[in-house]
């Protein structure tokens, strides 16, 4: 189960798919201590001239605080067969409970940071940028109601994409 680097260029997938249906890990962390969680928001562009991974992380989330305390972490993609394990982890708390040790998934530790070797595509991230979503900010204001009953807004993660390691 080995991971190649590509030249992000060559990549083609549709982020619609990838992230919004197919769903994504952010994990970070590394190998003494880590966590992981599932994400189905996100957007993949450029920004500020680089590319860049920009990841939703409400302020409850287990995984934000090895978010803040490490320079890297990882956007993971993973195919079907591994769903099931992306809902618990996307449903449990790494606060209360080993939770990776209940799916099929295995950490992979890389360029000091961490992801899992079933992944079919890793992108390695280096924060560039935190912020909150705030309820000012909001032009269309039924988003709040709709996305933020219980006022946890979002931290907003933009990442440097410094790294696309792919299945080989
Ligand atoms: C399909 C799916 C998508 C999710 N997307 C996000 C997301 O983008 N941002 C977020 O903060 N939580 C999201 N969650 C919720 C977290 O994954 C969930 O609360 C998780 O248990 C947090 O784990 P942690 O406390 O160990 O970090 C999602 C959950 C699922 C099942």
């Amino acid at each position: 189960m080995s991971f190649k680097e590509i030249d992000i260029k060559e990549m083609s997938f549709n982020p619609f798919n990838m992230i919004g249906d197919e769903w994504t890990l952010i994990t970070a962390g590394n190998n003494e201590k880590y966590n992981t969680m599932t994400a189905s928001w996100g957007n993949i562009g450029v920004t500020w001239n680089k590319n860049t991974l920009v990841s939703y992380i409400r302020p409850q989330r287990y995984t934000r605080e090895f978010v803040e305390d490490n320079e890297l972490y990882t956007v993971s993609i993973y195919n079907e067969e591994f769903k099931k394990d992306l809902e618990y982890l996307g449903t449990v708390s790494g606060r209360d409970e080993e939770k990776v040790s209940k799916t099929s998934l295995t950490p992979f530790f890389t360029n000091d940071t961490v992801a899992f070797n079933e992944a079919n595509t890793i992108f390695i991230c280096r924060k560039l940028y935190c912020g909150k979503i705030t309820p000012e900010g909001f032009i269309d204001k039924n988003i709040i109601e709709e996305s933020y009953p219980d006022k946890d807004f979002h931290y907003v993660y933009i990442g440097e994409i410094v790294k696309v390691l792919v299945k080989e």
